[in-house]
């Protein structure tokens, strides 16, 4: 449901291409109608991307990266991909499926991925919701086929926006802790973390083949 193409000025060269369940697009579709009725400034609703492209897909099946490509996708230009809010909701295979597609386009062209990824703790938060975990995505992503990745927690400096200075703050409480610490010291809590990660790759890159978790 996000409307980056709309807002993003460093778009203005990119083609924008989103992935979501047909009723989902649907939906969007008609509340951006709704929106664009309801406003004098049409301009609000003009594209800020280069293109937008819908892409009905579930990708949890196996032919969503051929229905992006049939959409238009090219998967020889530089990329950028953003997995948001989602890649924990996913079975492990299912999610493992749609990381190991991304990262295979590290041997293509520039890729990058901004995803955030919960720890085990986290998931245990809902076990009906949450499946797909990564303690150590930074170790996960490399064994796919990123060369480089750069991990942040939420309330780190570049993951704070201002929020965070409540040393109450949930976050706050396990950053300092060592990421390999599952249950806190000083109150026996589970440590519930969620990484922002940023991975990159590119086809004259070494791959490092390292374990993942
Ligand atoms: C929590 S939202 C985050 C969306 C986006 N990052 C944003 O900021 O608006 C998760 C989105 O993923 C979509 N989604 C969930 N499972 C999916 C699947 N298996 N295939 C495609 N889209 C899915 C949902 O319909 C929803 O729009």
């Amino acid at each position: 449901m996000d409307t980056r193409a709309y807002r993003l000025e460093c778009l203005k060269e990119s083609d924008v291409y989103e992935i979501d369940f047909p009723e989902v697009m649907q939906m969007k579709d008609t509340l951006l109608e709704a929106a664009m009725a309801s406003i004098n400034d049409l301009s609000a609703l003009t594209l800020s991307s280069k293109s937008l492209t819908r892409v009905a897909a579930d990708i949890r099946d196996k032919d969503w990266f051929k229905k992006l490509e049939e959409s238009g996708f090219k998967p020889e230009k530089s990329t950028v991909w953003i997995l948001e809010g989602i890649i924990y909701y996913l079975p492990h295979s299912q999610a493992m499926g749609v990381l190991k597609t991304i990262a295979d386009n590290c041997r293509i062209t520039q890729t990058v991925l901004l995803a955030d990824f919960m720890n085990k703790q986290s998931t245990a938060l809902s076990a009906s919701n949450y499946h797909f975990y990564s303690d150590w995505p930074d170790h996960l992503l490399p064994s796919l086929g990123f060369a480089d990745v750069k991990l942040s927690q939420i309330g780190d400096p570049d993951a704070d926006y201002g929020l965070f200075h409540d040393p109450h703050n949930l976050f706050n409480k396990v950053r300092g802790l060592p990421r390999s610490i599952q249950i806190h010291p000083d109150d026996g809590t589970p440590c519930r973390r969620l990484y922002l990660v940023q991975a990159f790759g590119s086809p004259n890159q070494s791959i490092s083949r390292t374990d993942s978790s």
